[in-house]
């Protein structure tokens, strides 16, 4: 008899939530990791100490740029970063002990050390020391999560060339700061350094920001962005971040290509964000017979089944977006299926979100998706000016778009830029897991005054008039 009925190798939202569930469904469960501590990248160096971050620079600006109009009168706000990165650390430090916490309440075996898969059945833990132990199991699942895209030709030293991981640890913050990629971790880690006075510089390869974001979004989005203060270069890349001294000299040029239209951007720091990539390294995944794809991603079925019996892989590792609840739901998913139950994720409504200010919210299809597929649509849209909430928290850029089938009313698609629509899109998620229709929304009693109303509004003028504009 084997030891286990599962070891998950690592504990990202992926594994640790895969190792819960299945606990809780009566397998005997270990997990292992080569971290200190548990929770993966999300918790430790990604979506939590960036949140705790972004709040806070929020909060900064917030006491600098609307507090005396609100009729508060704190004097100019200073910063004290040690305190602000304390309150981060002290953020990550109660996640991550979270998650050891709920391992024993489900009595989770936690292996500290590196996972090989030796082939099913069979997981090796080499510990920090080096010595190495191997655990039997009847399953194995992968949840090795991501790692930085590196940028060719510039080297990252985590100190003035920095990914987000040194980017979320800078000892000051920087006078210029350059971000190569404005995609979701350059537009949030950038907000934060502009917020607390950086001159913040985004270089982007594609013509828009955010690129898989509705094109509406992104246009409007990166208007207030740079009402706030913040620069944009499109259509251009990075080639080379040479360091004089202390400063740091960076060679752009045209996407397209053209050395002879390059020029340079003097910076501090240089936050390198143009992606992430799976994380494989070590598992011997080639040697037990585990294939790759292209990408260097595990290749699974819509089962989670790698090509190997009785191992699985979720998260970031394998194929989808990148994000800690797409993983989380995989773990839940294939925790039930692996005990007989019917685990499922519907991959077309995942809410994906940008947690600046103000937010970005999305789920389902975009305009650019729907016309791409050739389906007819309605678009309903209202502003957040137009938001008695808003107006009153001087909250009032951004707007809701839905998007519902032109026959059938169906909603397909909705984004919202504006306060709060991490939150609010959630009750686009609802509706659409249930086939909802834009008619249920724009007739669902919404609470006044909310910022959600915007919602109600955006779904009414898909097929009647919305009340307030
Ligand atoms: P990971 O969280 O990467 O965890 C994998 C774990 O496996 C790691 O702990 C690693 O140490 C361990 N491991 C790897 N190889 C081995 C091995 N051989 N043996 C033992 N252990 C191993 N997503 C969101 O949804 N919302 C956000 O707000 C958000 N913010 C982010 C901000 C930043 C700065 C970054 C970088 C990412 C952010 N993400 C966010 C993405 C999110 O972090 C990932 O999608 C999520 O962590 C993926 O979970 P995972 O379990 O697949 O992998
Ligand atoms: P991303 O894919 O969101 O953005 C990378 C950007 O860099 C793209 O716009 C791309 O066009 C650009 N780029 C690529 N190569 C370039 C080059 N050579 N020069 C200039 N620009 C270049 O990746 P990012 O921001 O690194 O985030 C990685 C992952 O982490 C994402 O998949 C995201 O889902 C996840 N994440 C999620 C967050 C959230 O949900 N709020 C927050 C942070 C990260």
């Amino acid at each position: 008899m084997p030891q286990y009925d599962l070891v998950v190798i690592g504990t990202g939202p992926g594994g640790y939530v895969c190792a819960i569930k299945a606990a809780q469904l009566g397998m005997k469960v270990a997990v292992v990791e080569k971290r200190a501590t548990h929770g993966g990248t999300c918790l430790n160096v990604g979506c939590i100490p960036s949140k705790a971050l972004l709040h806070a620079s929020e909060m900064f600006a917030e006491a600098a740029h609307n507090f005396e109009t609100f009729g508060i009168k704190v004097g100019k706000p200073k910063l004290d970063w040690k305190q602000m990165l304390a309150h981060k650390e002290k953020t990550v430090e109660g996640n991550v002990s979270g998650i050891s916490f709920l391992f024993k309440k489900n009595k989770i075996d936690a292996h500290h050390g590196t996972g090989k898969v030796l082939g099913a059945g069979k997981v090796e833990v080499k510990a920090d020391d080096g010595s190495t132990s191997v655990l039997e199991t009847k399953n194995i699942v992968i949840a090795t999560g991501s790692d930085v895209m590196p940028l060719p030709g510039v080297e990252i030293d985590e100190k003035q060339i920095v990914s987000s991981t040194g980017a979320l640890e800078l000892d000051k913050v920087p006078n210029r700061l350059v971000v190569v990629g404005a995609g979701v971790i350059g537009l949030e880690l950038g907000s934060v350094y502009a917020r607390l006075g950086a001159e913040v510089t985004f270089v982007e390869f594609m013509d828009k920001i955010l690129g898989p974001m509705d094109g509406d979004v992104s246009k409007q989005f990166q208007r207030m962005l740079k009402k706030q203060g913040m620069n944009f270069k499109l259509s251009s890349k990075v080639t080379a971040v040479t360091k004089k001294g202390k400063e740091l000299e960076v060679t752009v040029e045209p996407a397209a290509g053209g050395e002879a239209a390059a020029e340079t951007l003097a910076a501090d720091v240089v936050l390198v964000a143009i992606g992430r990539k799976p994380y494989t390294d070590g598992l011997g995944l080639k040697e037990a017979g585990v294939e790759l794809d292209e990408r260097g991603r595990v290749k699974t079925d819509d089962h989670y089944r790698t090509s190997v019996n009785g191992i699985y892989a979720i998260g970031d590792v394998i194929a989808g977006p990148m994000l800690a609840h797409k993983a989380e739901d995989e773990g839940v998913a294939l925790a039930e299926m692996l005990a007989g139950q019917a685990g499922h994720v519907n991959y077309e409504v995942i809410p994906g979100v940008v947690y600046t200010q103000p937010e970005v919210a999305s789920v389902g299809k975009t305009e650019e998706e729907l016309k791409a597929a050739g389906i007819k649509y309605k678009a309903g849209k209202f502003p957040m000016t137009a938001n008695g909430r808003a107006k009153a928290m001087l909250q009032t850029d951004g707007f809701v778009k839905v998007l519902a089938d032109a026959e059938s009313d169906r909603v397909l698609g909705v984004h919202i830029v504006g306060f709060g629509a991490g939150e609010m899109i959630h009750e686009a998620a609802v509706l659409m897991e249930f086939g909802g229709a834009s008619e249920d929304l724009g007739r669902t009693c919404h609470a006044h005054p909310t910022i959600s109303e915007a919602v109600k509004e955006a779904a009414l003028a898909t097929f009647a008039k919305p009340i307030h504009i």
